[in-house]
């Protein structure tokens, strides 16, 4: 990968030194002693992990992940504490619950950036910037990347991945067929609709249960008719740009994609609407990559079921995102919870957990030729593409702004006034500050 390229991308090119030479980064296994070979387990090792990786691809991800852990730390009972509920909508309300009854599991699924500070600002989470260190994660993540991980000084979690949030996913077959091509403008993609609906096939599957799909195609649809330079002023507060005449565009230009999508969208789940594309009862679907970690969990293959492209307006312009693992402050189980951060962050743990999962390592020294053709196509793409950050997958903003865009782009499922959805969007502005 071009590391500094990577640098380039997260706009914190500094001195080529902070991108080390790859190493392998070795896990450290829980320091208590393990049982002997055979001996049950009376319960006292545990380790829990709370996360919302409940679909295929997620599920296959992490239990590729928990495997490694069990070989390294015989004995210790991991418990998956999953909550349903695709971008963590309500895995998050029942985590917050927890930590402030003070019953916090040892790790827990967090995005890089500004979604963490509000565990941080809450003193629920052990800084660690010197587990780092200890593990040698600071010399094999780019250090854009690892700016991401850091508030008020100190590194708070291991990232396992980058995802790609703004891909477009079509029904191979469908496309031949009809002699189509993704559409690359939002007038292509109009066109493109119009030969579906012709069809009688669904243009669009949109999916709306778990309340983030609306809010997620549209941080695509801002990106696409703002551009990449406009967009991150966008996400960074700019006042200037939240009253310029885009917003009212995106907002048409997301009515526009809506109207050609499934009237059922408020039942579906993201993968429900990704199932109608492989179905082909569907031609397209805006979704991030763990839509392909689905596919390859239901046995499709990449450019024969299904085909992938950026969003409408996206060309060249890689929107992402990355899981990482954080240790709670009063982790019941403390030296289980950093083993577990330890294979988090290592080759083997990331090698393992990223091609199923449908993203690629946050580490530079993967073994590329475990990744499938997507996942190469991935691979360069982030390391020559331009980059924008996920407003809806904590990447860009803190929590209280997700939560009043996610209302407004709700909302405007179900209405799509194009006024109501800006005069939304400007009043909550006040949240990125
Ligand atoms: C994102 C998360 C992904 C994937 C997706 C759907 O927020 O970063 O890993 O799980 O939600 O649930």
């Amino acid at each position: 990968m071009a590391r500094e390229k990577i640098m380039k991308m997260f706009g914190l090119l500094a001195a080529s030194a902070m991108f080390l030479a790859a190493c392998g980064g070795a896990a450290a296994p829980a320091s208590e002693e393990a049982p002997a070979e055979g001996a049950a387990n009376d319960g006292a090792k545990k380790l829990e992990i709370f996360s919302w990786w409940t679909n295929g691809g997620e599920a296959d991800g992490i239990n590729a992940m928990y495997e490694i852990y069990k070989q390294q730390n015989p004995g210790v009972e991991i418990i998956n504490a999953t909550v349903a509920g695709a971008a963590g909508t309500n895995a998050k309300t029942v985590l917050k619950t927890r930590l402030e009854g003070g019953d916090p599991p040892d790790s827990w699924q967090v995005h890089a950036g500004k979604e963490l500070t509000q565990y941080v600002d809450a003193d629920k989470m052990e800084p660690l910037t010197a587990f780092f260190a200890e593990q040698g994660f600071d010399k094999v993540m780019p250090a854009g990347l690892i700016e991401q991980l850091k508030y008020k000084g100190e590194i708070w979690s291991v990232p396992v991945n980058i995802h790609r949030s703004n891909v477009l996913w079509y029904n191979k077959k469908i496309f031949d067929e009809n002699g189509l091509t993704p559409p690359t403008t939002f007038e292509e993609f109009q066109t493109v609709a119009e030969a579906l609906k012709a069809k009688g096939i669904t243009p669009l599957a949109l999916g709306g249960k778990d309340k983030f799909e609306t809010p997620h195609l549209f941080e695509s649809v801002l990106l696409g008719t703002y551009g990449v330079e406009d967009y991150n002023k966008l996400v960074a507060g700019d006042e200037a740009m939240w009253q310029d005449a885009r917003l009212a565009q995106s907002a048409e230009n997301l009515k526009m994609m809506i109207s050609y999508s499934n009237e059922d969208r408020a039942s579906l789940a993201w993968a429900d609407a990704a199932q109608l594309v492989l179905d082909g009862k569907a031609g397209m679907t805006i979704m991030g990559d763990w839509a392909h970690g689905y596919y390859l969990s239901k046995g499709a293959t990449v450019n024969v079921d299904y085909g992938y492209a950026p969003a409408p307006g996206n060309v060249g312009v890689f929107m992402w995102l990355s899981d990482s693992f954080g240790l709670a402050k009063n982790a019941p189980n403390p030296d289980q919870a950093k083993a577990w951060l330890a294979v988090c962050g290592s080759k083997e743990g990331q090698d393992a957990f990223n091609p199923k999962k449908g993203s690629i390592p946050a580490r530079t020294d993967a073994d590329v030729s475990l990744y499938d053709e997507y996942l190469k196509y991935s691979i360069t793409a982030f390391a020559s593409e331009q980059v924008a950050p996920s407003i809806v997958h904590g990447a860009a903003a803190p929590e209280p702004y997700m939560v009043a865009y996610n209302n407004a782009l709700n909302t405007f499922a179900a209405d799509t006034d194009v006024e109501a959805l800006v005069v939304a969007l400007q009043d909550a502005t006040v949240e990125l500050k």
